[in-house]
């Protein structure tokens, strides 16, 4: 049998390799796509080239973008046997919250540029399969929406602005309509330099709005949704500091999340500020090229971390096994973004959830062959380390 179905395009060339996967049919069923790639392939040749850069592109070269995913595959695996692993779980918790499997949905901007479902389908398909999404400030449907419509758990991701006011006023609005923590942004004091986004720069279409910023006072009179993308960069403030972890502090009670650490040092600060969680990540290799992947950050920092803080890891998360190895080097969850938008740019909230379907089954089928039968089990002695 060809590895395409009836509702696939043959590929050109050889059918046998599918580094490139058939191309999937418009109006067929998402379950006609078998993994991430199959996704990834159909979001790039659907979305309009400026929206596919948008979500899929990264900093200068692409050097992190592209090293996030390929780390992961060079870390190798020597699994343990006869173990039975007849019977599994993958449920877990982070920060005291049950999930279904260690997999949070990553903040990511303007989703309705990828489907008209937008958050709202991440939201819905999350709590189907009772994991997290953490809402990105810069969502198309508002924080408010998206808990009217859903019971999802979930944190809400900020950029602390020039204008305190404003980023004062997102986190109680945040906290008031029942989202459970503050992932804050630490590694954009500006925006990086993205070079395809330069030569192919996102508009937004009239009608999609930044809900949030507005509800929290923001007025973008007179600016036009072309420009608003560069515009809402420039409202970043370069001057944040750890004392506004402390400001932070003052104006809410949840949980505090730091998003973008990759330095020993800073996680020792981190701890000293009693941080429940961090999330080592570069922003998917969209700020700093050339910084170390996610998968070889973690590595590098888990003697850090001493168990006193949460580790999350994002960043070039493509399969299960990329999910087993973060859990085998100490993070307690991984947080996933692009492969996710492509299954909402695919099909909305049925895309989303095939694409979570997919990875959870994938690190079930991980563990299993690792001689897993649950999360708490899984440990570095399945990893290989050649200089050890
Ligand atoms: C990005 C910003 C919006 O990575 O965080 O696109």
């Amino acid at each position: 049998m060809p590895p395409y179905g009836k509702h696939m395009k043959k590929p050109k060339g050889n059918p046998m390799q599918h580094e490139i996967p058939p191309l999937f049919i418009e109006g067929n069923s998402v379950e006609d796509i078998h993994d991430i790639k199959g996704f990834e392939h159909y979001a790039q040749n659907k979305l309009p080239m400026n929206i596919a850069t948008f979500f899929s592109g990264g900093a200068g070269d692409e050097i992190t973008l592209e090293e996030n995913v390929s780390a992961f595959d060079r870390l190798k695996l020597v699994p343990r046997v006869l173990k039975n692993v007849e019977k599994r779980s993958l449920s877990s918790t982070v920060l005291d919250q049950n999930i279904n499997f260690p997999l949070l949905i990553a903040p990511m901007a303007f989703q309705q540029l990828a489907h008209p479902e937008g958050e709202m389908a991440m939201a819905k398909a999350a709590h189907e399969h009772n994991i997290m999404i953490v809402l990105s400030t810069l969502s198309t449907f508002s924080f408010r929406e998206i808990r009217v419509n859903s019971n999802v758990s979930s944190w809400f991701q900020l950029y602390i602005y020039k204008d305190r006011e404003i980023t004062k006023n997102l986190v109680q609005l945040a906290e008031k309509a029942g989202y459970k923590g503050i992932v804050l942004t630490v590694d954009a004091p500006l925006y990086g330099k993205r070079v395809k986004e330069l030569y192919n720069p996102l508009t937004l279409p009239s009608g999609l709005e930044v809900k949030n910023l507005q509800d929290a006072g923001l007025d973008l009179k007179g600016i036009s949704t072309a420009k608003l993308p560069s515009y809402l960069a420039s409202l970043l403030d370069p001057s944040i500091s750890w004392n506004d972890i402390t400001w932070l502090r003052s104006v809410t009670s949840l949980p505090i999340i730091l998003k973008g650490v990759m330095n020993p040092k800073d996680i020792k600060i981190a701890i000293e500020h009693n941080i429940d969680a961090i999330i080592i990540s570069n922003h998917g290799g969209r700020q700093l090229d050339t910084s170390l992947s996610s998968i070889d950050t973690l590595k590098f920092i888990r003697d850090s971390v001493e168990g006193k803080l949460e580790i999350i890891l994002d960043g070039g998360i493509r399969k299960g096994i990329d999910i087993l190895k973060a859990l085998a080097l100490g993070a307690k969850a991984v947080m996933v973004g692009r492969p996710i938008l492509w299954g909402l740019a695919a099909g909305g909230e049925e895309g989303v959830k095939r694409v979570l379907t997919i990875l959870k089954s994938e690190l079930d089928l991980a563990m299993a062959l690792c001689g897993y039968t649950s999360i708490s089990q899984i440990n570095e002695e399945i990893l290989f380390f050649p200089n050890k």
